[in-house]
């Protein structure tokens, strides 16, 4: 089912490391987002996918209370007792132990595991390396314990694995999307509700690459704490004046103009964007269904713009990759995806010109940044799931 050499290399270590088979084989995908950046903690919209670049988890329940994990890509072990843990300096364990925390929380009580796992999803990248880790063994653990959580709450889960544990105060669209993807769809999901509709990625033509920039800002956290403060600010200035908004989802272009003068330059700035990158997804949403690839690639094209003038979440190496893409008619959209400060572009190339387009981005990259780029072409799968580990 794949020519990934994950999860084979996830299997042969389990065995090696307890000399018996998994009794769990779980796949779980990073992914990609289309449109609808920073809405997920403004309770607005977002349309995400899983992807063809995964995590793979090999677990079992042990008869004790330790836990065992194996990363394959840290080469590097961590054992500790399910009852007694602390966030550890290695860090990578963390994202593990955080699942275990907040399922000890809601009274889940798993006893120990051994877990290892490995997979190619790049880390920094923007395509939530960390979300499909957490979403994966929550997955693993559900299914081997049998608490019967559905996905949607083992997104939320998930998502407070990293809140609480890990420290980062993300949304819950990368977990959404790894636990709920489907094959060659876009999930639009309502941040607020957690409601969510499929919506068919028809592009017979065209398909979806990667350019990722290289550039993994320090600032990545921090910043995005601070936006999420200046949305917050936001929404406390304009709730003065429109008692019922709860949150940027409820507030309309015309409630910012027209208190543009109470809000401060950079609140307003923010505001804007995610106010408008909300109704940038419903159209993208719109342009999907009609299969209306220049308006899906325009709207790509403008939530850069927002990003990098009105957010500001961009760099210039992303900036860089965009501009450049967009000269090229074979790519009808383009924008910089995930938290930003970094990460990958998510281009619309025409098919047949994929491989001439990341050679020209390639060349370019290195000739005027001096940096390597490396570019991917992603196909759009299901979600987490459980594979039949004889069949690998
Ligand atoms: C990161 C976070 C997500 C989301 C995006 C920006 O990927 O993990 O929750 O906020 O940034 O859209």
């Amino acid at each position: 089912m794949t020519n990934n050499q994950y999860p084979e290399s996830v299997i042969q270590a389990f065995r090696r490391h307890t000399g018996s088979d998994p009794a769990i084989l779980v796949r779980a995908p990073g992914r990609i987002n289309l449109i609808g950046e920073h809405t997920d903690y403004n309770e607005g919209f977002v349309l995400p996918a899983a992807i063809d670049k995964a995590v793979w988890f090999a677990v079992s329940a042990r008869n004790d209370d330790l836990l065992h994990f194996q990363s394959i890509n840290f080469q590097d072990v961590y054992s500790g007792e399910i009852k007694h843990f602390n966030i550890t300096e290695k860090r990578w364990p963390n994202y593990l132990l955080g699942t275990i925390s907040e399922l000890r929380k809601d009274g889940f009580l798993p006893h120990g595991i051994n877990v290892v796992f490995g997979g190619d999803i790049p880390t920094g990248a923007g395509l939530s390396s960390s979300a499909a880790v957490e979403s994966g063994m929550l997955f693993a653990l559900n299914d081997l314990f049998g608490f019967g959580i559905s996905r949607p709450d083992l997104a939320r889960l998930a998502q407070r694995a990293e809140n609480n544990f890990v420290g980062m105060n993300c949304g819950i669209m990368d977990m959404f999307a790894s636990l709920m993807g489907r094959a060659d769809h876009a999930l639009k999901l309502d941040c607020r509700s957690l409601e969510f509709e499929y919506f068919p990625v028809n592009l017979p033509d065209h398909t979806f690459v990667l350019c990722d920039s290289g550039v993994k800002h320090q600032l990545v956290d921090s910043e995005y704490n601070t936006r999420r403060r200046e949305c917050e600010a936001g929404v406390a200035v304009l709730k003065t004046v429109f008692p019922d908004i709860q949150s940027l989802r409820d507030v309309e272009l015309e409630m910012i103009l027209s208190e543009k003068k109470r809000l401060t330059e950079v609140v307003y700035k923010r505001c804007l964007f995610v106010v408008e990158e909300n109704k940038r997804v419903l159209s993208a949403c719109n342009a999907l269904k009609n299969n209306d690839l220049k308006r899906f690639g325009e709207l790509l094209y403008q939530s850069h713009q927002g990003l990098q003038h009105g957010y500001q979440v961009t760099c210039p190496e992303t900036d860089f990759l965009v501009e450049h893409a967009l000269s090229d008619p074979d790519v009808p959209g383009a924008r910089q995806m995930g938290g930003g400060f970094g990460g990958c572009t998510l281009n619309l190339v025409r098919r047949e010109a994929v491989a001439g387009f990341q050679e020209k981005m390639r060349v370019l990259y290195k000739e005027k940044l001096k940096r390597s780029l490396v570019c991917y072409s992603v196909e759009i799968t299901d979600g987490i799931e459980k594979v039949d580990f004889d069949a690998i």
